[in-house]
C-alpha cells in the first residue's frame, strides 16, 4: 500500500521543526516506517540548491526555478521512492511554502508557479498539511533568540503577514488536506494539537 505524504507549513519562527520528530516518533511507535526530509533540501543536490536560496541574492523567476529544480530532484530521488514502499513522508515545507513566500511573499505570478508545480509535481499532493499559524510578530521573537537570520528571515514583518495570509489562503483552498494549527500556544499544546490530528484519522 503507498504511504503517507504529511508536510509541515508556517512562517519562519512557527514551530515546524519542532515538532515534525516528535511526530515521526510516535508514529513509528505506532508500527510506521517513517522517512523525515525537509525542502528545499533532502537530496544532496536540493540541499546544495537550497544553500544558493538562503543566501544568494537574486530575482523572483530565478528563486522559483531553483526551488522547482531541487523539489523535482527530491520528489523522484526521496518522496515518490517512499511512499512507493509503503513509507509516510514527514516534509519541513513543501510547495504550499512556494506559493506563500515567492507568490503572497514576493508577489511572484501565482500562474507560473501553477504551472510549474504542474511540471514537477502533477499527480503528488500532500495527504495532510499542517499549518502552524503564528503571527508574524511572535515568531520574530521566537527567531530572535534562537539563532542567525538567512536571507528570508532578513525580511521584515508585513513580509511575513503577507506569506502568513499566503498560507490562509492555501487553507482556505484545500480545506480537506489543511489542519491549522493554533502555533502561538506552549510547546505542549501545540503537540497536542498535532497528535489530536493524527488519532481523528487514526493513524
Ligand atoms: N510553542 C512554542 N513556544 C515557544 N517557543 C517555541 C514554541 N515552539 C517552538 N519554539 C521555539 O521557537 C523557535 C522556532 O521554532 P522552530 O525552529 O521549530 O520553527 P520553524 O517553523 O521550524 O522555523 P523555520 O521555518 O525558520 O525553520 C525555536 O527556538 C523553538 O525552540
Ligand atoms: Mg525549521
Amino acid at each position: 500500500m503507498r504511504g503517507l505524504f504529511i508536510t509541515f507549513e508556517g512562517i519562519d519562527g512557527a514551530g515546524k521543526s519542532t515538532h515534525i520528530e516528535p511526530m515521526a516518533a510516535q508514529l513509528r511507535a505506532a508500527g510506521h516506517a517513517v522517512h523525515v526530509t525537509r525542502e528545499p533540501g533532502g537530496t544532496p543536490l536540493a540541499e546544495r540548491l537550497r544553500e544558493l536560496l538562503l543566501h544568494e541574492p537574486m530575482d523572483a523567476l530565478t528563486e522559483a526555478l531553483l526551488v522547482f529544480a531541487a523539489r523535482r530532484d527530491h520528489v523522484q530521488q526521496v518522496i515518490e521512492p517512499a511512499l512507493a514502499r509503503g513509507d509516510m513522508v514527514l516534509c519541513d515545507r513543501f510547495t504550499d511554502a512556494t506559493f506563500a513566500y515567492q507568490g503572497a511573499g514576493r508577489g511572484f505570478d501565482r500562474e507560473v508557479l501553477k504551472t510549474l508545480e504542474s511540471w514537477v509535481h502533477a499527480q503528488l499532493q500532500p495527504d495532510l498539511t499542517f499549518w502552524f499559524d503564528l503571527s508574524a510578530e511572535q515568531a520574530a521573537q521566537r527567531l530572535a533568540a534562537a539563532r542567525t537570520p538567512d536571507r528570508f528571515e532578513q525580511q521584515d514583518t508585513a513580509f511575513f503577514q503577507r506569506v502568513r495570509e499566503g498560507y490562509r489562503a492555501r487553507a482556505e483552498a484545500f480545506p480537506l488536506r489543511f489542519v491549522r494549527i493554533d502555533a502561538s500556544a506552549d510547546r505542549d499544546a501545540v503537540g497536542r494539537q498535532v497528535f489530536a490530528a493524527l488519532e481523528d484519522r487514526r493513524w
